[in-house]
């Protein structure tokens, strides 16, 4: 199954609040069922990093701080978004089961808000524990055994929702033949939208001794590369906020971190997606909104289709 947290009623979230002694006093745009929904939008998250303990700080920054400001930011949109993606290190470390029991509590205004919430696991996350962690997730078929992936209708595409984890805290990731093997066929059966792959791991062409990427890049491409209604494959784990145009014409995205960054002066913050007919428009959130990226937009125009 996919992880699909699926959203919460205005009670239940009240109730967990009081539980996490949460202050009651939230904004009014919290409650955003009576907003519209714009279908062809998502939010796109990656690298939360929450630890158990909110107040921990990595390299310089509070996790949860800063976790909390972009779904703050999310939720506050004038629009209620399709959905809400998370590609992956939800969890700080190790994939605790504390890890999420804060990331839980962080990410439920966005539940609150009647915004669907899908997360893939990234090389610091524990599948079991983050499932353990939405007990209530609502139960979808299982196209694979072990692996958490998922096909997710959106009007202007469908988007492929993959699980990238091999060992929880090693660095590289890995698909798998399994999971190629059904990305290949699900795409091929759902050839009519425009397709968007997303996963933890980037691309990787693996010729460094120690790869830190996707170590079956070359079969991913094998897959993707001739079905020529991919247009992007979306990622997170380097905490890098890049856009390139493989020479398929196949959009790399490489989502920023919202928790700490590698580089001085490398943005941390969300993405905000709108999808359209022959493309999309990413705009990027900075954490740091005096950042000079901040704001900045990126238009994608979809390769043809044959
Ligand atoms: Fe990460």
């Amino acid at each position: 199954m996919p992880i699909y947290i699926p959203p919460i009623t205005r009670r239940q979230f009240l109730r967990g609040s009081l539980a996490a002694g949460v202050s009651l006093l939230l904004p009014r745009q919290l409650w955003a069922e009576d907003k519209p929904a714009d279908l062809n939008t998502w939010a796109l998250l990656s690298d939360t990093h929450i630890a158990a303990d909110r107040a921990k700080i990595a390299r310089e920054v509070n996790l949860a701080e800063h976790f909390e400001t972009v779904v703050r930011e999310v939720v506050a949109l004038p629009q209620r978004p399709g959905a809400a993606l998370i590609t992956g290190d939800c969890a700080f470390l190790k994939g605790e089961r504390g890890d999420y029991a804060a990331f839980a509590g962080l990410a439920q205004p966005i539940r609150a808000a009647q915004i669907p919430l899908y997360l893939v696991p990234g090389n610091h996350d524990d599948r079991n524990h983050l499932r353990a962690a939405f007990t209530e997730a609502k139960a979808t078929r299982r196209p694979s055994a072990d692996r958490c992936i998922a096909l997710v209708h959106a009007p202007l595409a469908n988007w492929f929702l993959l699980d990238s984890l091999d060992q929880t805290n090693s660095t590289p990731g890995v698909l798998g033949e399994t999971q190629l093997a059904w990305l290949a066929q699900t795409l091929d059966a759902n050839a009519d939208k425009p397709a968007i792959i997303a996963a933890h791991h980037n691309p990787d062409d693996c010729s460094r001794p120690k790869p830190s990427g996707l170590l079956d890049t070359a079969r991913l491409l094998e897959v993707i590369l001739p079905r020529k209604q991919v247009k992007a494959y979306v990622f997170g784990h380097t905490h890098v906020w890049k856009v390139a145009r493989h020479d398929s014409g196949i959009y790399f995205i490489n989502l920023p971190a919202t928790a700490y960054v590698f580089g001085k002066g490398v943005p941390s913050g969300w993405v905000l997606a709108t999808l359209k007919p022959d493309g999309a428009r990413l705009q990027l959130n900075c954490i740091d909104r005096a950042h000079a990226q901040h704001g900045q937009t990126v238009e994608l125009k979809w390769r043809a289709a044959l």
